[in-house]
């Protein structure tokens, strides 16, 4: 496929087989996918990859994070919501935690956010590119203790996002973007 055909396919998919991908294929996309700009090559990114077993690590934190969000029901739903987040977690055949180093200069830090991006979106393409599914993932969870500690997120450590991985067990609709004419002033 080619790189247009890739970035316009490319879509967010949350059902995967019940199938491992193998931490080379991750490896090898992942060595690919630091070709990316970054100012002053800082190189600011660094990435766990959680699988197996390890994911109990983020589907205790995920767990622990659903019930207090569910702080204002009952018992039962609240301990229902927590095996919900776990479950879906463990449902999930890998889970790649991208991970910044945050310079203490603003500048920088921000730089360093978009480097680190792009190499998520190029690690996004690439895992099309082999048949696999991602799904870009963010929430609270990541950013408390029981997730950074079990994970070896350092202070002065950013969790930048997860991504799920896994081969999809469903097609995705995609939903279309405004058109460019309405987003682009041209200056000239
Ligand atoms: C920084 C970031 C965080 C995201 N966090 C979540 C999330 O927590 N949950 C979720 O379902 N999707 C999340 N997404 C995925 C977006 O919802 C998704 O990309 C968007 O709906 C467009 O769909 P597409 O990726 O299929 O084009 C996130 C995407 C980005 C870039």
């Amino acid at each position: 496929m080619d790189l247009t055909a890739l970035i316009r396919n490319r879509r967010s998919v949350q059902l995967y087989e019940d199938r491992a991908v193998p931490a080379a294929v991750i490896e090898e996309l992942l060595e690919t996918a630091v070709w990316a700009p970054n100012h002053h090559l800082t190189q600011p990114w660094r990435f766990v990859l959680v699988q197996g077993e390890g994911r109990r690590i983020i589907a205790e934190a995920r767990r622990v994070w659903a019930e207090a969000e569910a702080a204002g029901l009952d018992a039962e739903r609240r301990q229902q919501r927590g095996e919900q987040a776990y479950a879906k977690t463990m449902a999930v055949p890998a889970i790649l935690v991208a991970v910044m180093k945050e310079d203490p200069q603003l500048v920088v830090r921000d730089e360093d956010l978009v480097a680190t991006a792009c190499v998520i979106q190029n690690f996004l393409l690439l895992a099309e590119e082999r048949g696999l599914a991602t799904a870009v993932k963010s929430y609270g969870a990541a950013h408390h203790a029981p997730f950074r500690q079990g994970l070896g997120i350092a202070p002065g450590e950013r969790v930048v996002v997860e991504v799920q991985i896994g081969y999809p067990a469903r097609t995705q609709q995609g939903v279309p973007r405004v058109p460019i004419r309405e987003r682009l002033r041209i200056v000239e």
